[in-house]
């Protein structure tokens, strides 16, 4: 039977493991992140049309325009530092980066040639892609850290950003069975080829940690996800030592939405050729697997460690970022580059296209709300 070098590494795994069966959390990490067959692990692939799906970073660069207003106006608000960093995690090929250097360059603001650029980012492939992009625009001024906890040393003051990293986190998937959560776990059919669900007890603590805050009376055979990962990033990104801001923005749910009784086979999807369905287990390696956010799960850890936090849809969010721009239009029919910009404009804040789907969580350190956020 024919079946891809990543498929034979899940299923000698799976066939190494003591109960015959992986997590799902371990077979997407496998499938998104295996460093020579995963989805993401081979390196960056074309997003955007041509690609497997869009994000708004694929849109155009409206959207890294919109973030440079609000680097700026969160290096302002910190007190214009010398030391100011706009750092981003989930970074792909630099595209966003990219836009916003340009768009601190367009809006003529200091910070354009005083402002370090930090990517947190392990994999090589990346770095280079990131390298061979950024370097002509930022030259030294570019650097790179591995992890997360690298942070806690420096930058002193920043502008944190990611754009649909957290929903490309590994998952968990549960069901309850009447009388308790199980975790649905991957394991090979009789054939010993296809790979199929079965139900185990729960595998780790820290799926037990998040099953305990899910809803009661949920219907016997309710499947959802619950995501120990983007809890524990939120945490870590927490414990980073910059001032400033840290913007997350990302598809996901409220946990009245995500924990519905009508939503009872949770969120789990993968995207190939901008075509989406549930079939997760088939061409392992070969689609992009993503789950929506529980935006109130990482909320809860964002308060935890910022001194405020907001999460809004990004229509909402981007209209604001957008006003001085809007405002400055002069009513006259737009010269061809404003005209493609505004189309940018209303696929990211159409209620229709990105603009509700999508939201942004922003939470800061050191800096009052309404300086970055009115209203
Ligand atoms: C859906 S893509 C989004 C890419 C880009 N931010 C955009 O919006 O166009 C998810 C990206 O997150 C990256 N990623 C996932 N986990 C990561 C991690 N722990 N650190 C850095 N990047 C990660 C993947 O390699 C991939 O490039």
């Amino acid at each position: 039977m024919p079946s891809s070098p990543l498929q034979q590494v899940i299923r000698e795994r799976i066939l190494a493991s003591p109960d015959r069966a992986l997590s799902w959390a371990a077979v997407m990490e496998l499938a998104l992140y295996h460093p020579e067959h995963g989805y993401y692990g081979r390196g960056p692939l074309h997003l955007g049309r041509g690609g497997d799906f869009f994000t708004a970073v694929s849109v155009g660069p409206l959207y890294g325009r919109l973030l440079a207003g609000l680097a700026a106006k969160v290096w302002r608000a910190l007190g214009a530092p010398e030391d100011f960093a706009i750092i981003e995690q989930g970074a792909h090929d630099g595209r966003l980066m990219e836009d916003v250097a340009r768009g601190l360059d367009d809006m003529s603001c200091p910070l354009a040639a005083r402002a370090r650029f930090l990517i947190v980012e392990s994999n090589d492939k990346y770095r280079a892609a990131q390298c061979a992009r950024l370097s002509p625009v930022l030259g030294a001024r570019l650097s790179w850290a591995a992890t997360l906890d690298d942070l806690r040393r420096q930058p002193s003051c920043g502008f944190f950003m990611c754009n649909e990293l957290p929903d490309a986190f590994p998952v968990h998937r549960i069901r309850w069975t009447g009388a308790e959560w199980v975790e649905r776990v991957v394991t090979v059919d009789d054939d010993g080829f296809t790979f199929v669900w079965r139900d185990a007890p729960l595998l780790d603590a820290c799926v037990e940690d998040e099953v305990v805050r899910l809803p009661p009376d949920l219907p016997p055979g309710y499947t959802t996800e619950v995501h120990p990962a983007a809890a524990a990033w939120m945490r870590q990104l927490g414990r980073a030592a910059f001032h400033g801001v840290a913007l997350i923005a990302d598809y996901g749910l409220e946990d009245h939405e995500y924990y519905s009784p009508a939503r009872n086979d949770g969120t789990l999807r993968r995207y190939h050729d901008h075509k989406t369905d549930g079939n997760v287990l088939s061409r392992l390696g070969e689609c992009d697997l993503t789950a929506h956010i529980n935006f109130t799960r990482v909320m809860q850890e964002a308060r935890a460690s910022f001194e405020w936090s907001r999460c809004m849809d990004q229509g909402s969010c981007l209209t604001r970022l957008a006003a001085d721009w809007l405002r400055g239009l002069d009513g006259r029919p737009p010269a061809p580059e404003t005209a493609a910009l505004l189309r940018q404009f209303h696929t990211l804040t159409h209620p229709a296209h990105m603009g509700g789907r999508f939201r942004m969580c922003i939470s800061g350190r050191g800096l009052r709300k309404d300086d970055v956020l009115p209203g």
